[in-house]
Parts: structure tokens; sequence; C-alpha cells
């Protein structure tokens, strides 16, 4: 008798926890280790969302709430996205929960049976794929191209859609490449999604408000605003406003998709924390210059990080436009040798990386994508140049 349900025999461990995990390990046994396989904010929370948290705590905001959250902070979330996307949803058509990964979790539960396929952009963030299996569902990549931007073409999803499909799951910016999708790439997009109304667009926008170089991310429902009944908006606090830990996302969608992820929450971890769901209020209505403070931070260290690993021989790096890592393709060194031994995946290289040179990435292949290394550039900067002077002392010890 297996000791696990089938469903989750298929299901893997998120290599960037794990990543993080060996990197805190080698720490603990007194290891100089530069972690770039992290992916938060190094910042801390905000002085008046701290200051909100002490607040509710000191007047016993810790009891249960409804489970999709109390009204103060929907009519917060109803508040930001009109600030930031431009349309308003009804409280009832919110849903606060724990995590952007939680309202991910929710929508795929809520939307997949086993048969239906969910499509995902390839690279993709770890946790897609297991989820859509999850929920007993199939992921099926989009496979996307460096020489494009990592931007989709609208054929490409035309030929991986069918019968099956019910849901088109992305992110822009994306986690791994820090892609944003312009708003033609997502106006063709739209117009292929427009002929296949069983398919349900799941839009993951945690990083909307990272983005460099005056680029603006631009929201599906923007340029394609006759998708909205079929279309789930998730975002949260994690990235933008460094709250990672306190756990605080939502999703805004059609009331019947909203309802049936409110099911799966009320039925699973009920409401979000409490004292984080002030923390979020605070976040959301407050002063946004520490968010403008900490992108600009992140934009500097993306253009530091990208001029050092360019310097690395045989590695190749594209500044990336949003979010904070960087996708680089570490292809020409795979084959080749370190102290004997043939170099085989991106696996192995992260694995030498850290082990023998003492600085945490994560494998390619954990996105879907062999050959590349995603570091991240949400760290300080004198840890970014430690780290790249040892990600060329690795290259060049490699033959
Ligand atoms: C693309 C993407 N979506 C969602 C999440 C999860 O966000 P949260 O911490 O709010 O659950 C992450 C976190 O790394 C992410 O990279």
């Amino acid at each position: 008798m297996n000791a696990i349900g089938r469903r989750l025999s298929e299901v893997r461990a998120s290599a960037t926890m794990a990543m993080t995990a060996r990197a805190i390990q080698l720490r603990r046994e007194g290891r100089d280790i530069v972690s770039l396989s992290v992916g938060e904010p190094d910042f801390p929370v905000f002085p008046h969302v701290e200051q909100a948290v002490v607040e509710a705590l000191r007047s016993g905001k810790t009891k249960y709430t409804a489970p999709n959250g109390i009204a103060e902070l929907r009519e917060a979330i109803a508040d930001w996205m009109a600030r930031e996307v431009g349309i308003r949803w009804p409280i009832s058509q919110i849903v606060a929960t724990s995590g952007a990964k939680q309202a991910l979790y929710n929508a795929c539960m809520a939307l997949l049976d086993e048969g239906d396929e969910a499509i995902i952009p390839n690279p993709y963030w770890v946790s897609y794929p297991e989820m859509v299996r999850l929920a007993g569902a199939k992921p099926v990549d989009l496979q996307l191209r460096q020489s494009d931007g990592w931007a989709p073409h609208a054929a490409d999803l035309e030929r991986v859609l069918t019968p099956r499909t019910r849901l088109f799951i992305f992110s822009s910016p994306s986690n791994p490449t820090g892609a944003v999708w312009s708003e033609d790439t997502l106006r063709r997009l739209a117009r292929v999604l427009e002929r296949h109304p069983r398919v349900v667009i799941l839009s993951d926008d945690i990083y909307d408000k990272l983005v460099y170089g005056g680029v603006k991310a631009t929201n599906i429902l923007q340029v394609a605003p006759e998708l909205q009944a079929r279309t789930v908006l998730v975002n949260g606090c994690s990235k933008a406003y460094a709250m990672t830990g306190l756990r605080l996302g939502w999703a805004c969608g059609p009331a019947e998709i909203i309802s049936g992820m409110n099911k799966v929450q009320d039925a699973s971890t009920s409401n979000p924390s409490s004292l984080s769901q002030h923390a979020a209020i605070a976040a959301l209505r407050g002063p946004q210059e520490p968010l403008e403070a900490m992108r600009v931070q992140f934009e500097k260290r993306r253009h530091l990080m990208v001029d050092l690993l360019r310097k690395v021989p045989g590695v190749e790096a594209h500044e990336p436009d949003g979010a904070y890592y960087i996708f680089a393709d570490f292809s020409t060194l795979l084959g080749k040798k370190y102290r004997g031994e043939k170099i085989g995946t991106s696996s192995r290289l992260a694995e030498i990386l850290l082990e023998d040179f003492g600085v945490a990435t994560v494998q390619g292949s954990a996105f879907g994508r062999e050959g590349f290394l995603r570091l991240s550039f949400a760290t300080s900067e004198p840890d970014i140049r430690k780290a790249m002077e040892r990600v060329a002392r690795c290259a060049t010890a490699v033959e």
C-alpha cells in the first residue's frame, strides 16, 4: 500500500525552497554563503505596516474573520485595484487569501477537474504545474523563446489549446525570466482566447509593481476588457510591500469563480491571518513612497548584477524588465568539466556553485528550462558583488 495518495506522487517539492533550505543549513555550519535563491525582498515591512500589526494585536484583532477576509480589507483591495488596474470589483467578488499562492491554488481547485488541461508558459514559476497536478489536471507547456524576450507567440498558444483546456495561467512580470509582456503581445493572446470560451484566464500579477527602465506592466484586462467575465486577477502584499512572511494575497474575478474559491478556502484554511489583514489595509491605503524607494534599489541592483554577469566568460544575461530575477544562460558551461567531472545539468552546476563557491542559485530545470540558472537580485549590493566574483571563479574553474 502507498503511504501517500496517487495525486501527490505526481507532485514535486519546490526546488527554490530546497535550495534556500540547503543554503541556510550550510550557513548554520559556519559557511559563508551568499543566497541568490530566495524570492523575497530583503527589506523590512514598512513602518506604518508594522504599526498596524502592533495595533491590531493590542486591540484584540486576533479572532477568526469571515473566510474571504474582513470587509474593510476587501474595500481597500477594491480601491487599490481601481487605482492600479482601472477596474472596480464589488467586494463580494474579492477573496483575501494566505498569500497569492493560496489564491492561485484555490483557483486551480475551484476550476479544474480530472482530465482538464492548464496551459502554462515555460519557463514557469515552480508552483504552477504542481498546483495543477494537485487538482488532478494536466499542465501543458507553452514554450517561450529567449530570442523573443520570453514573450509568447499567439500562434503557439493556439497550437496548445484543446477542447480540454480549462485554464491559462501566466505571470507578467514573470518569475523566473523577469519578462514583461507588451500590450501588443497581450492583445494578440486575448484575440486567441476570445475564440475559446471555456478557458479561464488566471493572471498572476504579484510582481506588477516591480518594473524597471520606465516599463509598465499592462494587465490583460486593460487591453481586453471583454475577457473580464472569465478572468481572475491574483495579487498580494508579498513582493510590493515586502510582506512575504505575513502571507496576504487576494483574487478578484467573476462572482461564480470567486464563490468557488471561497468554498475551497472555507473547507481548508478559513481566513488569512487577522493581523496580516490589518497589515494589508495599512499597506494598500498608506503611503506608497517606501515601495518606490525599494523599487529604485532593485533597479540599481539589477543593473549591477547584469553588468557583472556579462563579464563572466560563457554566461549570457539579459536585463529583465520586472520582478527581481535574472534568468541567465549558462548552457555553454554544461558538458564541460569541473575537477574532472563532466557537468551534465543546471542542477549539478547549481550544486557546485553552492557547495564549492558559496553561492545559492536555482537551476533552470526547476522552471522547466535546462541550461539556465535563476539569480535573484533581491539582495544587497555588496552581496551581489561577492556572489558575481564567485560565479566568475566557478566559470573559470570549468574547462
Ligand atoms: C510568480 C509568483 N506568484 C506567486 C508567488 C507567491 O506569492 P505569495 O508569497 O504572496 O504567496 C510567487 C512567489 O515567489 C511568485 O514568484
